[in-house]
């Protein structure tokens, strides 16, 4: 799998700088994609080919070998062009060659192959919002344009590279214009970046603030690879999950005077809705019923590891709260498609219904749709410890006479289920 931090911003903000910190500090391959047009722009120059001549500029373009490995070096056609590429020739032409629109795509293109299943920084102009407008981070750096042109000047001295001050101001802010206003990839701040200012910071402050934000994201993926990767089921896993169930029900046993009235029949699958006291009431239903049951819940569940342990161990399915979760739509009928039990509490939440007054459709809508008979679960107990829970399963409802796409229907079919369930939450023998 890749990941990708673009580190966009105009010529001058350090991104180099930063990058190249960050790529040794984080493991991450160094991409500099300005590199990339400098070695273009190089090409022309040497081949003497003109900024009009669009055939000669592909003919390059098909042919030109580009390597980046070595983060400090350049190496173009087989030749180190390090320097190079950094001349005051090339420094002028090179926005003007980044313009061009083949030069772009073709550019774009090598930048997306060189990150494919890699980890990589990449710092350029349009790498956040055209390259990959799904990067993992990004990062738009900015400067006044002074201190750019300031930190540029003494770069070139420190390269030997002769240019005036004066030069390369001029030259920044032409670029910059050039850079802002290309028809493609033009230089500007994703909707997602984080912008940073620059212009009063050292070096060692934007590589810290940047690299947190890269290690948030990072810890983020794992959370939610955690979360979302699905462990097969294999021999081991039954053979643990009975053990952990044999030793939890038995504590509920022991914790509570556990009334079961009712039964989920032994084969088919079965949508088991019921009635959401507290946490301990979906485990009753799981750990007391002989047969497994796929149980909906979400996500924040699984950011304790015992409890994602567990909520792996026993199939849950993790689903985002306040929005259409498809990903957990997908794995419920594949459930019910495989015969199998889906349990769900449609309150959404812990006493959803004192709450909000209102029920979620997605038990009766997947119902309806699969054509999966709804067993409603009413349970009853104030779960301190010693004191009666009584679990009483009803009838099996079908939903068939519910069928067709409309949102009415379904809310009806929700409130049949909530009803039966409420029913069975009185029931005390
Ligand atoms: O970062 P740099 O100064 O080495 O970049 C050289 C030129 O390349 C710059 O004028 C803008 C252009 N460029 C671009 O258009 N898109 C990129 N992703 C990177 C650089």
């Amino acid at each position: 799998m890749s990941f990708v931090v673009a580190i966009d911003g105009p010529a001058g903000t350090g991104k180099g700088t930063v990058t190249e910190i960050l790529s040794k500090k984080l493991k991450l391959i160094n991409i500099d994609t300005g590199a990339m047009y400098r070695c273009v722009t190089l090409d022309m120059l040497n081949k003497n080919v003109g900024l009009e001549d669009i055939d000669k500029i592909k003919e390059i373009l098909d042919t030109i070998k580009i390597d980046l490995e070595d983060s400090k070096k350049v190496i173009l056609n087989g030749e180190d062009v390090t320097s190079k590429i950094r001349s005051k020739e090339v420094t002028t032409l090179v926005s003007q060659v980044s313009s061009i629109k083949e030069v772009r795509f073709a550019m774009a293109g090598l930048q997306r192959k060189m990150a494919e299943n890699m980890s990589v920084i990449m710092e350029g102009r349009d790498i956040g919002t055209y390259v990959f407008p799904t990067a993992d981070v990004k990062i738009y750096l900015d400067a006044d344009v002074e201190e750019r042109a300031k930190r540029r000047y003494k770069q070139n001295q420190e390269k030997g590279i002769d240019m005036s001050y004066e030069d390369i101001l001029e030259n920044i802010k032409k670029r910059d214009e050039n850079d802002k206003n290309k028809e493609i990839g033009a230089l500007k701040v994703a909707q997602d970046a984080h912008v940073i200012d620059t212009t009063k910071m050292t070096i060692k402050q934007v590589v810290k603030q940047i690299e947190k934000i890269i290690k948030d994201k990072q810890k983020q993926i794992k959370l939610l690879e955690r979360i979302y990767s699905i462990r097969p089921e294999t021999k081991w896993k039954k053979f643990v999950r009975k053990l952990t169930k044999g030793f939890l029900s038995g504590l509920y046993h022991i914790g509570y005077r556990i009334k079961i009235n009712g039964k989920v029949p032994d084969e088919g699958s079965y949508i088991i809705c019921a009635n959401h006291i507290n946490y301990l009431d979906a485990a009753a239903i799981v750990l007391l019923n002989k047969r497994m049951i796929h149980f909906v819940a979400k996500e924040d569940l699984f950011r304790f590891r015992i409890l994602n342990w567990l909520a792996h161990l026993f199939d849950i399915i993790p689903i985002k709260r306040d929005m259409q979760d498809m990903e957990a739509m997908k794995r419920c009928l594949k459930t019910l498609k495989s015969g199998e039990l889906l349990g769900i509490f449609p309150e959404g939440t812990r006493k959803g219904l004192e709450k909000t007054g209102k029920a979620k459709n997605g038990a009766a809508y997947m119902a309806i749709k699969t054509g999966t008979p709804v067993i409603p679960v009413g349970i009853h107990g104030s779960f301190k410890p010693f004191t009666k829970v009584y679990i009483n399963y009803g009838e099996p409802i079908n939903l068939k006479e519910y069928q067709g796409k409309d949102k009415e229907k379904i809310d009806e079919a929700t409130k049949l289920i909530m009803d039966k369930i409420v029913m069975l939450t009185k029931k005390e023998n």
